[in-house]
């Protein structure tokens, strides 16, 4: 086993302990470095990893000892950051999306290629063994022809728990950019890139209350539409139904189901690792539980990281930037859908990852 690979963590908030944990258990990687614009954020993040150093981002940037950047900031900071990384030689993964948007995102890859560096982007929980047993049932013929599928995301909105839930309320953020990702990086796992959509969306109100932390009882503005629906159709000719909102208390619809001419498949959520895939096929009453048979087991946010680091130069990460940029288009253009009514051909396209086979993490 070569050396590991030596991270450098940008972006010290509420998602970056997951991210600490799982660079503890992996042999691949090693916490060399963190910084945030609030030092005491990140101080106060690596408690937890004492003698991990604090530095500033231009420090951390510079540091010959870091080998790549984990970017996990805000979503309008994904992109700058990105690029810093870039331009100083590092290899760069990020939080999703992308980018808050995919004129940013394309900048970034542009520099990437040019730098001869490498991009990856979240989400890595599809390299579970949920979304990924269920890519396997479907490329193993279990429903046939795949013809359709729906996905389904409902809550009353993150700012019941985020203690600095702005960005979610901003381009970048809202039901679709925040939740999206995990939706539609599953269904492009599992059913392959998208051509074109139709998407229309609505906003309940202009203002959330801050449910927690210091800030509880705070109003912020919403500048995003928090009920985004539509449909994608895929190269293949399936047609996915997404419903992604903010603005709804909750669902009894499965994460996501897919439908072929033989069965259908109910996947698990794509926000998370693991789970029950379940089939039924025609003919058959009820549904049937698949046994786990892919994907990396017990894995946690970070894996995508892992999985970057472990890919032979000149070969394309699973998570990879492609991968991010085309999700990223493909809900710029629902959005683009809902604003004028009209379908919108998707520009770009990406091949469907690897499979990730049954793997211990
Ligand atoms: N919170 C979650 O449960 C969760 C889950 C999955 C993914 N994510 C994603 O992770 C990212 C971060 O989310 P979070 O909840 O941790 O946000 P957060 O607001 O809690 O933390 C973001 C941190 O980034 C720092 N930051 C912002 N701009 C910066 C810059 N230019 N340079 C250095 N530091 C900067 C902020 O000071 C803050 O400490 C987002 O993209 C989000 O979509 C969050």
């Amino acid at each position: 086993m070569g050396q590991p690979l030596n991270v450098g963590v940008v972006g010290c908030g509420a998602i970056s302990a997951q991210y600490f944990s799982t660079i503890d258990r992996l042999p691949g990687l090693r916490l060399a470095a963190v910084a945030d614009l609030d030092p005491g954020r990140a101080a106060e993040a690596v408690a937890a990893w004492p003698g991990t150093p604090v530095l500033s981002v231009a420090d951390l940037m510079a540091d010959p000892g870091v080998d790549v950047v984990l970017n996990l900031t805000i979503p309008a900071a994904h992109a700058e950051v990105a690029l810093q990384a870039i331009a100083a030689g590092k290899d760069v993964y990020g939080e999703k999306p992308l980018a808050a948007d995919s004129a940013d995102a394309a900048r970034v890859l542009r520099a990437a290629e040019a730098a001869g560096v490498r991009v990856g982007c979240a989400p890595d929980t599809v390299l579970g063994t949920g979304t990924q047993t269920a890519r396997k049932a479907v490329d193993d013929g279990l429903i046939g022809r795949p013809v359709a599928a729906t996905a389904t995301m409902v809550t009353a909105g993150h700012e019941r728990w985020h203690p600095n839930p702005d960005f979610y309320y901003v381009p970048g953020g809202g039901p679709l950019l925040d939740m999206g990702p995990y939706y539609v990086t599953s269904l492009v796992t599992l059913l392959g890139p998208v051509t074109s959509v139709i998407g229309a969306a609505s906003r309940l109100r202009g203002k959330r209350t801050i449910g927690s932390g210091p800030r509880r009882g705070e109003e912020i503005p919403v500048s995003v539409d928090t009920h985004v629906t539509g449909v994608l159709v895929h190269d293949s000719g399936a047609l996915s139904t997404l419903v992604m909102s903010f603005d709804a208390a909750a669902t009894k619809a499965p994460n996501i189901e897919v439908h072929g001419e033989r069965g259908s498949l109910v996947v698990p959520d794509p926000n998370h690792f693991d789970g029950v895939v379940q089939l039924s096929a025609v003919g058959e009453a009820g549904w049937r539980d698949l046994p786990d048979s892919a994907g990396y087991v017990a894995a946690g946010r970070g894996v995508g990281l892992a999985d970057l680091a472990a890919t032979p130069a000149g070969e394309e990460p699973r998570a990879s930037g492609t991968l991010a940029f085309h999700v990223l288009d493909v809900m710029e253009s629902l959005l683009a859908s809902a604003a004028s009514g009209a379908a919108v051909t998707v520009g770009s396209t990406c091949e469907r990852p690897s499979p990730v086979p049954l793997l211990a993490f």
